[in-house]
């Protein structure tokens, strides 16, 4: 294949004869992320009111999920404030950092590289994803494996919302308004990461004539489906998670209460 190389131009940081607000997308996707971030900092660095068992309910944060362990392992670093989240967290961080989704999204609104089409960017230079640093945004198909097991198991903890402790100590079938919270959150999550394009090439990009296997081809339209939106996926089920951990937060502070509908 022939191709040809445009020589880019060269102009200062931001300079562009655009006139359309082309700015606006980058700090819309800059204040979201940041609102995220920090919030998910704080309620993962916090290490408390995770968990709310009022009125027999077994409601665990999906930010501190799978809980290992609630007191510092042996090799914790002793400088270092403990918190089960942080166990946690660095698996569906890597996921969402390492998305291709997200890498488009923050190389523009945070390292403003390319700030947006036809505008003058701080470097000259370009490494791309194939040198040190960006060469790591790769390991995001390993990322994806850890994101799959994710989803099985907020989707269990969606289940145990569902029965509560009654007063003879036995389960009890229910439905709170936190077993709807925590049941939506893993399949908003499924919406996103069965839309990756990881998986996608997984199910049957990798196949050459994906019509010879009718079954996988069945299930490669149903991840391009989810594709086509990945972007939707990305910035609903964030925000959810992070919705999904305050309810269960400001239950467990008294702050909320959970409704029972049944
Ligand atoms: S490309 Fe976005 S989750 Fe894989």
């Amino acid at each position: 294949m022939s191709s040809i190389d445009v020589p880019l131009t060269k102009r200062g940081f931001g300079v562009t004869s655009r006139k359309d607000n082309w700015w606006v997308e980058p700090l819309v996707v800059f204040l979201g992320y940041m609102s995220f971030v920090v919030y998910a900092t704080w309620a993962g660095m916090a290490g408390n009111n995770y968990l709310y068992t009022g009125g027999g309910a077994d409601y665990l944060s999906p930010m501190y999920s799978p809980l290992l362990t609630e007191t510092a392992p042996s090799w914790w670093p002793a400088f270092l404030p403990f918190s089960a989240a942080m166990l946690i967290l660095p698996f569906p961080g890597g996921f969402r950092f390492t998305c291709y989704y997200y890498r488009g999204a923050y190389y523009k609104a945070f390292w403003a590289d390319p700030i947006s089409c036809s505008v003058g960017e701080p470097r000259n230079a370009y490494r791309g994803e194939k040198k040190f640093p960006l060469v790591f945004q790769n390991i995001h198909r390993y990322f994806l494996y850890f994101a799959i097991i994710f989803v099985f198991i907020l989707l269990y903890d969606g289940y145990r919302a569902l029965w509560f402790t009654g007063a003879d100590g036995q389960k009890h079938f229910g439905i709170g308004v936190g077993s709807l919270v925590l049941i939506l959150n893993p399949i908003l999550l499924g919406m996103y990461t069965f839309g990756c394009h990881s998986f996608r090439h997984l199910i049957g990009g990798i196949k050459d004539v994906i019509s010879a296997s009718p079954a996988r081809k069945a299930a490669y339209d149903c991840v391009s489906c989810l594709n086509r939106n990945h972007m939707k996926w990305a910035w609903i089920s964030m925000f959810f998670v992070g919705f999904a951990d305050l309810y269960v937060r400001m239950c467990a502070m008294g702050v909320w209460t959970d409704w029972r509908i049944l």
